[in-house]
């Protein structure tokens, strides 16, 4: 199987580097050389940390020999299946879809892994919307179990068996849903982070102890604004608008200092600040 993976940040990376550990030969595509360079960085770290624990079964070197990088979109021609996994930004991936379905083989499978967008609407954009689907990775890739598959309107039996198969093969736990904003888990998630956000800006508690009493008292492995730093804020603000948007109710408003931080450049994790400093 030829595994495809456009954008080679945090998800993208360890989605590449998951399918390269189940033996399939991936080539992952960024705009810029600098991006894959600090993405092959991070897989071979994961990579390191994943044989020390004995949860490796090829050495790192032979698992990373099965990536190729590249900054060419047309090298996807010959590809079974690509999975996008750039910003979450719904006029970028149409942008890029459009492109793609004309440069992928016709019997090529698209996938998106975006956390909220309408898979309706990409696989509209793509020219192939029976062989598009949602396969939504969680974070940290490498560790976590699910893969939230989503049809689209029109995505076909065959297309979600094969992603299906795919996921189980990258030994992974594929769970089926519609299209609806935010699907299952974002749309229950992000709703709890955001409102933790909200306990911030009314300065219900410190950042620290909100996590706290959520850890603890939830059991959560990671506090809700440890998970929004680390999931990013910028992707945090882009799902709240697609579940106000798509739902209508209020009760999906971005938090106000969501908004703010992330017009701020706090990023969370990935820019250095956000609730926390990294
Ligand atoms: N690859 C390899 N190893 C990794 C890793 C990676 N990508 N990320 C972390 N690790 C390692 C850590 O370095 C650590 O190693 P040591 O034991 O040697 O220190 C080890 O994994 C375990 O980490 P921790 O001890 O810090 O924490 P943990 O055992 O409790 O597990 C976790 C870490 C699985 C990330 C856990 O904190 C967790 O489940 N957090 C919540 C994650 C979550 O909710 N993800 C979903 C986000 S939402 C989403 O993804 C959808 C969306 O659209 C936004
Ligand atoms: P990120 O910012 O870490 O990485 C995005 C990458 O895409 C960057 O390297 C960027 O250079 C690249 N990119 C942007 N435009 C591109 C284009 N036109 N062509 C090729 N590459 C391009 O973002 P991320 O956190 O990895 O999120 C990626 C996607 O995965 C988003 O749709 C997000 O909603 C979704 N997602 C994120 C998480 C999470 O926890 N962060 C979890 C599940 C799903």
């Amino acid at each position: 199987m030829k595994f495809g993976v456009i954008g080679a940040g945090q998800m993208g990376g360890g989605i590449a580097q998951v399918a390269a550990q189940s033996g399939f030969d991936v080539i992952v595509q960024d705009v810029e050389q600098e991006y894959l360079d600090r993405g092959r960085g991070v897989i071979e770290k994961s990579l390191t940390k994943l044989q020390e624990k004995g949860k490796l079964s090829d050495a790192p070197a032979e698992v990373l020999a099965r990536i190729k990088f590249t900054t060419h979109m047309q090298d996807f021609a010959d590809c079974d299946l690509v999975v996008e996994a750039i910003v979450e930004n719904q006029a970028v991936k149409n942008a890029l879809f459009e492109q793609l379905g004309q440069i992928v083989k016709p019997s090529g499978i698209l996938a998106s892994n975006t956390s909220s967008i309408p898979i309706t609407a990409l696989a509209s954009a793509s020219g192939r919307p029976d062989r598009f689907i949602g396969m939504h990775f969680m974070n940290p890739v490498p560790l976590m179990a699910l893969v939230e598959v989503i049809r689209g309107y029109a995505t076909s039996d065959e297309t979600a068996q094969f992603v299906t198969q795919t996921a189980e093969q990258m030994g992974k736990t594929p769970l089926t849903c519609n299209d609806f904003p935010g699907f299952v888990s974002n749309r229950i998630l992000m709703p709890m982070l955001n409102e933790a956000i909200q306990c911030v800006m009314e300065g219900v508690a410190e950042p620290e102890a909100i996590d706290g009493i959520m850890k603890l008292g939830m059991n959560h492995p990671m506090g809700p604004l440890t998970l929004a730093d680390f999931i990013g804020l910028d992707t945090c603000l882009s799902i709240m608008e697609v579940l106000h948007t798509g739902l209508g109710d209020d009760k999906y408003r971005p938090s106000p200092l969501l908004r703010k931080m992330v017009q701020a450049g706090l990023l969370g994790r990935k820019s250095g600040e956000g609730f926390y400093k990294y």
